[in-house]
């Protein structure tokens, strides 16, 4: 059943420590400056359908991040590790807060609901140590790290005050995500033996397939070069509020993949360009 993300309380203790966790002794964004009178119609629901889906993508974040972390001492990992994560699951709490602020503004966000599927990584058939190794390899050395590139490119293009200091904020927090991610890796990845470097491997194809729908809409077919940018991507409606072009974000997706991604989790033992290339079998 799909709910809608719940955000509010009357109870001040939850309150208090909700707002000492999300602000983080940092100044918040300035709520006031953000303006979007100026955004036409269709411009504005672009947006708005954008952040909406954020705020879905960012609660998600946080509630499986808490999944991961739960099985984290039964994987072996010291006391640090799952005091670190912890601090991740409060920043995508802060995620949520601000994309909801945003998508508020730009008029509202009844849709961004989340199901019971999309809020549980369980699978009790994997050893701890696999369940930790799987969602390390997808959320964190793809999903993280991708999101670093994509946040660069939306923060380059965001002229809005507002906006470009919420998208500062994500991006501050996800280049943090993508560090912890990359050592969590090199933490785990080590102790698998060759079969369940296999099988990860495998199951990584799935997570290339979907994240390549997601961000790059599948427009680089293997062994092209990057999709070139049509013409209009520079002036692309709504740049100045956190969305742009589809080519450009697909094409900020496949440079981090590139360089980052890809060579990284292969120099972790990961085979990860046989994933990227079994990615079309894994739908
Ligand atoms: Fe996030
Ligand atoms: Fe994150």
């Amino acid at each position: 059943m799909a709910r809608p993300v719940a955000l509010g309380t009357d109870d001040k203790l939850f309150r208090a420590l909700h707002r000492r966790h999300v602000d983080g002794g940092r100044p918040p964004p300035p709520w006031g400056a953000l303006r979007v009178d100026a955004l036409d119609d269709a411009t504005r629901e672009r947006l708005r359908a954008a952040w909406s889906a954020r705020v879905a993508a960012e609660y998600r974040s946080m509630v499986v991040f808490s999944e991961l972390l739960a099985r984290m001492p039964e994987a072996g990992l010291p006391l640090e590790v799952s005091c670190a994560a912890s601090r991740l699951v409060a920043d995508e709490a802060r995620h949520t807060e601000y994309c909801a602020r945003l998508a508020d503004a730009l008029g509202g966000r009844a849709d961004a609901t989340v199901t019971d599927d999309d809020l549980r990584l369980a699978d009790g058939a994997l050893s701890a140590r696999l369940f930790v190794a799987r969602w390390t390899a997808s959320m964190f050395c793809v999903g993280e790290s991708a999101s670093v590139g994509l946040l660069q490119a939306l923060a380059r293009e965001a002229t809005d005050p507002c906006v470009r200091a919420v998208l500062d904020a994500l991006l501050r927090d996800e280049s943090l995500h993508d560090r912890f991610g990359w050592a969590l890796a090199r933490a785990v990845f080590p102790a698998l033996t060759d079969d369940e470097r296999e099988w990860l491997g495998a199951d990584l194809a799935f997570a290339f397939a979907h994240y390549d729908r997601q961000n790059g809409r599948s427009l680089r077919p293997d062994g092209a070069a990057l999709p070139d940018e049509p013409v209009g991507c520079d002036a692309y409606a709504g740049a100045t509020h956190g969305v742009v072009a589809p080519a450009r974000y697909a094409r900020a997706w496949y440079e981090r993949l590139d360089a980052v991604i890809l060579p990284g989790l292969a120099a972790l033992g990961v085979p990860a360009y046989e994933a990227w290339a079994l990615r079309h079998e894994a739908r």
